[in-house]
C-alpha cells in the first residue's frame, strides 16, 4: 500500500477508535506527517495529560508511552513498536539508584524523563531538556543527584554552580558521537551560520552553541531568529518539520550518523496495525504510577527554561 493510502487509513481508524496520534520530533517524517501532534518530551507528556480522547498513540520510545501512562491512567496509551526502547534510560535500574540515593542520603534526586516509571518512581523531581535548569533552581536542597545523562547532568551543574551535582554516568549515543572538530568543520564551511544544539551533546560541543535547547526549543528558535542557515546538533528526524516550516532557511547536519535507532524503528505499517489491534499497550503498576506521578507533576509545575 502506498504511502498516502496508509496515512489515509490510519487517520480513519484513529477517528474510528477516539485515538489521538503524537508523535515525538525524531520519528520519520511520514509517521510526523500523519500525528496529529508532534514535539518534545515535555510537550507531548502535556498533551497526553489534557486531551481527551480515550487512546493515545505515542509513536516515540517507551520512556515517553510510560509517561503518558502515568500522567493519564484513565487512556489507553498504545506504543505501535514494544521495541522502541530508549538506550539511555536503560543506563540506570531504580536497584541502582536505590544504593546511589544511600551514599547521599541529603541530596534530591533529579531524573531526566528519559527514565523508566521504576527509576521516576525513586525521584524526587522529574525534568526534560526544556526545563532542566529551571528544575534545578527550585530545588532547596544543596546536593542534587541528576540521572542519567551525564551531559544534560554537566550542563545542569553549570548553570547550578551554587549547587553540589552528582552525575551519572549515562549518555546518549546518538548526540555524545558528536565532536567538536565537526561542529568546526561546519562552523568553517558555512560563517553565516548559527550552532543550535540539544543538551544531550557533550560539554565541549555545547561550549560552541549559540542556542542550546530542546527539540521544540530548536523550532522557536529557527523560525523567530533572522538567521537564514543553522547548523543542528541533535537527531537527524527534527530536520523534516525545520524545513517545512522555513522554507527560506537552510539546515546543516555536522554529522550526518546523528540517528536514534529506535525513534526510526517506527513505520506506518506498526501505527496501522496498532490501531487495529490495540496493542502493543503501555501500562504501569499502580504503586508504581503513584510515585513516578509524583516526580512528574513536580515537574509540570515549573515553567520551561
Ligand atoms: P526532547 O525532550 O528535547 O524532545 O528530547 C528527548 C530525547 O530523547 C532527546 O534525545
Ligand atoms: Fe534515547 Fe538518545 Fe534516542 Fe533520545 S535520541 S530516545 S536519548 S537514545
Amino acid at each position: 500500500m502506498n504511502q498516502e493510502k496508509l496515512q489515509q487509513q490510519i487517520k480513519q481508524l484513529a477517528a474510528e477508535k477516539d485515538a489521538l496520534l503524537i508523535a515525538h520530533n525524531y520519528e520519520r517524517d511520514e509517521v510526523q506527517e500523519v500525528a496529529d501532534i508532534t514535539g518534545d518530551s515535555l510537550a507531548l507528556s502535556i498533551e497526553a495529560e489534557k486531551t481527551e480522547k480515550k487512546v493515545i498513540v505515542f509513536c516515540g520510545v517507551h520512556f515517553m508511552a510510560e509517561s503518558a501512562a502515568i500522567l493519564a491512567p484513565e487512556k489507553i496509551v498504545l506504543l505501535p513498536r514494544a521495541d522502541a526502547g530508549c538506550p539511555m534510560a536503560d543506563m540506570v535500574t531504580a536497584e541502582g539508584l536505590r544504593k546511589l540515593k544511600q551514599q547521599h542520603p541529603d541530596a534530591t534526586v533529579v531524573s531526566y524523563v528519559n527514565t523508566s516509571a521504576a527509576v521516576k518512581a525513586e525521584s524526587d523531581i522529574c525534568c526534560t531538556s526544556s526545563n532542566a535548569v529551571s528544575v534545578a533552581r527550585s530545588i532547596d536542597a544543596k546536593k542534587l543527584l541528576l540521572v542519567p545523562d551525564r551531559n544534560l547532568g554537566h550542563y545542569i551543574a553549570k548553570h547550578v554552580p551554587e549547587k553540589e551535582c552528582i552525575l551519572w554516568e549515562g549518555y546518549c549515543a546518538t548526540h555524545d558521537q558528536l565532536k567538536v572538530e565537526e561542529v568546526q568543520q561546519a562552523k568553517a564551511d558555512h560563517p553565516d551560520a548559527l550552532f543550535m544544539v540539544h543538551p544531550e551533546c557533550r560539554p565541549d560541543v555545547l561550549e560552541l552553541a549559540d542556542h542550546i535547547c530542546s527539540t521544540s526549543g530548536m523550532y522557536e528558535f529557527a523560525t523567530k531568529n533572522s538567521a537564514k542557515k543553522f547548523i543542528v546538533g541533535t537527531e537527524n528526524g527534527i530536520l523534516w518539520r525545520l524545513r517545512k516550516e522555513n522554507p527560506d532557511k537552510q539546515f546543516v547536519m555536522p554529522n550526518r550518523e546523528m540517528i536514534c535507532p529506535t525513534m526510526k524503528i517506527t513505520s506506518l505499517e506498526d501505527v496501522l496495525r496498532c490501531l487495529e489491534t490495540m496493542e502493543p499497550r503501555i501500562t504501569v503498576a499502580e504503586e508504581v504510577r503513584i510515585k513516578a506521578k509524583q516526580a512528574l507533576d513536580k515537574m509540570l509545575a515549573i515553567p520551561r527554561d
